[in-house]
């Protein structure tokens, strides 16, 4: 039995995330939770609410309610659908906890002791209306290049051409739409991340099991000239963790607080502290301190790719200098986009299926299935509607649900509603249980190695296999001669229903629960030995035909929610 902390990339707080956001960590990274649970290993899984920012302050400020408000408001909304996608997270918490705000200061005391951290004056936009400094692109104007009259205080949209605040013509608040705007003079910290450059390559050097899609964008960051600068880790905001050293004041840093990308990863740890000290476990440090007990764990954080650069070298920049013996990431496993329908899924623009919607109209385990057997992995990946129904219609109606209702149906009307007495194990019989048995270690394998696509391409194939068998053992036919080889037949497809109750439930959880249920059993034990797995219930066990587990998708319905949700979010 291994340790293991599994953590997902923590969403900003500002709205319902979207099915893209969904596959791009916390889904796949629950997968994986659950399937090493299963294995029996120990895991500590986390996530929470990405909440500092000025996108935060700027959605609450849209929702007309204080900032605070609004994110407790959000957390518990993404709370609330998590669950309904069965993420089984130890502890969903809050980037804006009073544990991060704690850690925050201190990893911040002990960078600036480290001589890691620099001020450096700088000059900003500052907007009297507002009250506030205001970040580039939150300032707009007309593009002193082609005239366009939105462009940003960053970049011009329509031209392109990279802008400075200052060259904007006539330049306004994108907050309030004021003009009264001036330069001023103010003091950030910076983070001396340049100083790290060999330290960070060494260690990413040292990953060489790493999936090609995290270590090359590490690498190009890592080796562009100003990949790894040195960065600003203040703003000129209400809204998140004030500036300190530890829980000393930052003389001139009074009205600042930290960039939300440097107090964000530091929730990883801090969530440990909140799982604790919300009386779910106990001793966060045999997780996170090397020299606690965590040098025994492994970690393995997911993302998307723009999540990368983040966790390959800003967040170990921090970890690495404040010279504490913190746990260091061991496995980073990233993904590509997911696409909507010819497009990209996008929030702003509320385009595509958003986690709320999706489960007004489908169960859970219909998306959970369709999200990780197309998992963006080695490409960008595109939902339609079209393939949606054909999965859910082919692989979990037609395949694995009508499996289970054949079975559980011809035993009742032939044998009764508990496992057959009948003879032993032929030839067809062995013949199934090596298969699986070669399948289900392939399937170990994937998961092992968190190829999320192979391993439900595996567990399709288990399913199918036990199709197959009852296609050619045909006990229907096999009852009107020898109704003792037929009980052995159904007894072994009962068993089945078991097996592949404990096999899919990192993908399926809610169905993997109406089958054991069904089969009126909690024994959830992995098949480390296929014959025997196929053995636990022995006849006489009481078993029940469950209700319909997956529903197909009819031509109507996928029409209606085509065109429902076509348009963009209201
Ligand atoms: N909120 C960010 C996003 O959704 C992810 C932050 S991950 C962390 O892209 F490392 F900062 F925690
Ligand atoms: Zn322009």
């Amino acid at each position: 039995m291994a340790r293991h902390l599994i953590t997902s990339a923590i969403p900003y707080i500002n709205g319902i995330k979207h099915l893209g956001n969904l596959v791009g960590s916390q889904l796949p990274a629950d997968l994986y939770a659950r399937y090493l649970r299963g294995r029996g290993h120990e895991v500590l899984f986390l996530c929470a609410t990405d909440e500092h920012g000025t996108p935060a302050e700027l959605a609450a400020a849209k929702a007309d309610k204080p900032v605070a408000d609004y994110c407790a408001e959000m957390w518990e909304v993404q709370d609330r659908l998590g669950k309904g996608f069965r993420l089984s997270f130890d502890h969903f918490g809050r980037s804006s906890s009073a544990q991060n705000r704690a850690l925050t200061q201190h990893f911040a005391g002990r960078l600036h002791d480290a001589g890691l951290i620099r001020e450096v004056s700088e000059k900003q936009v500052y907007s009297n209306a507002d009250g506030r400094f205001l970040p580039d692109r939150y300032i707009e104007g007309t593009c002193p290049n082609c005239g366009y009259d939105k462009a940003r205080g960053d970049q011009c949209e329509n031209c392109t051409k990279q802008l400075d605040p200052t060259d904007l013509i006539e330049p306004r608040s994108a907050v309030s739409g004021s003009t009264d705007l001036e330069v001023r003079e103010t003091k950030h910290l910076y983070l001396c991340q340049s100083q790290m450059r060999d330290d960070l390559n060494a260690w990413i050097d040292s990953k060489a099991d790493w999936p090609i899609l995290t270590t090359s964008i590490a690498k190009k960051w890592l080796n562009d000239g100003d990949g790894l600068q040195d960065r600003g880790i203040t703003r000129d905001l209400d809204w998140g963790v004030p500036v300190k050293r530890g829980t000393k004041d930052w003389p001139g840093m009074e009205d600042k607080v930290f960039y939300v990308w440097f107090d964000a990863p530091i929730e990883y740890i801090a969530c440990a502290q909140e799982w604790q000290d919300a009386g779910k476990g106990v001793d966060w440090e045999r997780w996170w301190r090397t020299d606690k007990g965590a040098d025994d764990v492994t970690y393995t954080q997911f993302m998307g790719k723009d999540n990368v650069p983040f966790h390959t070298l800003s967040f170990p920049s921090t970890i690495l200098g404040s010279g504490e013996p913190w746990k260091l990431v061991d496995y980073i496993k990233s993904f590509n986009y997911l696409n909507y329908d010819g497009g990209q899924f996008s929030t702003s623009q509320g385009r595509g299926i958003f986690m709320d919607h999706a489960l007004e109209i489908l169960p859970a385990d219909y998306w959970r299935w369709w999200l990780l057997s197309h998992a963006p992995e080695s490409s960008d990946s595109e939902f339609t509607w079209e393939n949606f129904q054909t999965s859910v219609n082919k692989d979990l109606a037609d395949v694995l649900g009508n499996f289970v209702s054949r079975v559980t149906k011809f035993c009742r009307s032939k044998f009764g509603e508990e496992i057959p007495e009948g003879g032993s194990h032929g030839p067809q019989e062995e013949a199934l249980i090596a298969e699986l048995t070669t399948r289900i270690r392939a399937y170990e394998g994937h998961m092992e190695a968190i190829e999320v696509r192979k391993s439900a391409t595996e567990l399709r194939a288990i399913w199918v296999a036990g199709n197959e068998y009852l296609q050619s053992a045909a006990p229907w036919a096999t009852f009107k001669e020898d109704p003792e080889k037929a009980a052995m037949q159904i007894r072994l497809a009962l068993n089945l229903i078991r097996l592949y109750a404990v096999l899919s439930a990192p993908f399926i959880p809610d169905a993997s629960a109406a089958m054991l249920s069904a089969m009126q059993t909690d024994d959830d034990r992995w098949p480390e030995d296929v014959t025997e797995a196929l053995d636990t219930l022995s006849p006489g066990h009481a078993f029940t035909v469950p209700e319909v587990l997956f529903a197909k998708i009819t031509d109507e319905q996928r029409e209606e929610w085509q065109a429902k949700f076509s348009g963009t979010r209201t």
